[in-house]
């Protein structure tokens, strides 16, 4: 029996989340089937899927994800696997999913926030660490607190743009820390995504899609100044500035995934199908991980 697993897109906060700020994220309406057979061939899982077989006493077995998005696209594939593989111990649902999986992302992973973990488990729009929507749970690391709601917005069409493989998340996180630790410049920084990230809460509240885009655009300004551009994320997000409502990248960045807000939609497309580039059209969607009997 298998699980359906969404992937999810940051709209504003990664990076700055790990370190307690504010973030917005969704689940989108592309789901992964994940379903747990016979490891007949003994093949070699990744340190994920291993863990999370592991949690639930199947280490003998092998996890079959049938997906279309690339793995390592910024949208949250590790976390999908291991949310999919966990739910298949029916004992594991919502907070106690997110909770176990996180755990075992943190444990692999070594650093990050549960923000990918407890948005692919909850659906919608998740709000961290902000006073709004309907509350959900919080998860603790060290000393750090992480609050969760779901804020009620409505869903909207976006497109996703895969520029090619990103560094692994770890990477990229720690290439922020870095900067994190010479000083008080990329804590300004932060600062700035914290308040961005606020008046996007309200902006997804309203469903102002306008001030919205232009939100995105200034946080993707942010995530810039780290270093977790290139040159073919800028090229995307010019022509997502051209004819969309804005564009940022999604998640850890230096490749990976962006997000644009669609306008023009004919003279999107055509655009950004002259790049090397995958596009995928698709809607945030209120839905969750499930299980089917
Ligand atoms: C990755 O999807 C989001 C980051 O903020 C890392 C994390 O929160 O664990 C880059």
């Amino acid at each position: 029996m298998p699980s359906y697993v969404p992937h999810k897109v940051i709209f504003f906060g990664e990076h700055a989340v790990v370190y307690g700020y504010p973030s917005i994220s969704s689940t989108i309406d592309i789901f992964s089937k994940i379903q747990i057979i016979p490891n007949k061939y003994n093949y070699l899982q990744t340190p994920f899927v291993q863990e999370a077989l592991k949690h639930i006493g199947q280490e003998k077995s092998y996890v079959k994800v049938d997906s279309y998005i690339p793995s390592g696209s910024g949208l949250g594939t590790s976390s999908m696997v291991i949310v999919g593989v966990l739910m298949h111990n029916r004992d594991l649902r919502g907070e106690a999913l997110a909770k176990a999986a996180y755990e075992i992302e943190y444990t692999v992973q070594g650093l990050g926030s549960p923000i990918d973990t407890t948005t692919i488990v909850a659906g919608g729009f998740v709000m961290t660490n902000g006073n709004y929507g309907i509350p959900l749970w919080k998860i603790s690391k060290e000393n750090k607190t992480w609050n969760f709601s779901n804020l009620p917005g409505k869903n909207m069409e976006i497109f996703i743009v895969y520029v090619g493989p990103k560094g692994s998340t770890k990477e990229q996180v720690e290439k922020v820390r870095k900067f994190m630790e010479r000083g008080r410049f990329a804590k300004e920084i932060m600062e700035n995504i914290g308040m961005i990230t606020r008046e996007g809460a309200s902006a997804i509240i309203r469903n102002d899609i306008v001030k919205i885009g232009e939100l995105m655009n200034e946080n993707h300004k942010e995530l810039k100044i780290f270093g977790l551009s290139n040159p073919l994320i800028e090229k995307v997000i010019e022509i997502g500035n051209k004819f969309g409502y804005g564009a940022k990248l999604t998640g850890a960045g230096g490749g990976g995934s962006l997000i644009i807000l669609p306008d023009k939609k004919d003279l999107l497309r055509e655009k950004l199908n002259e790049l090397n580039v995958k596009l995928f059209e698709t809607r945030t969607t209120s839905v969750g991980s499930f299980f089917k009997e």
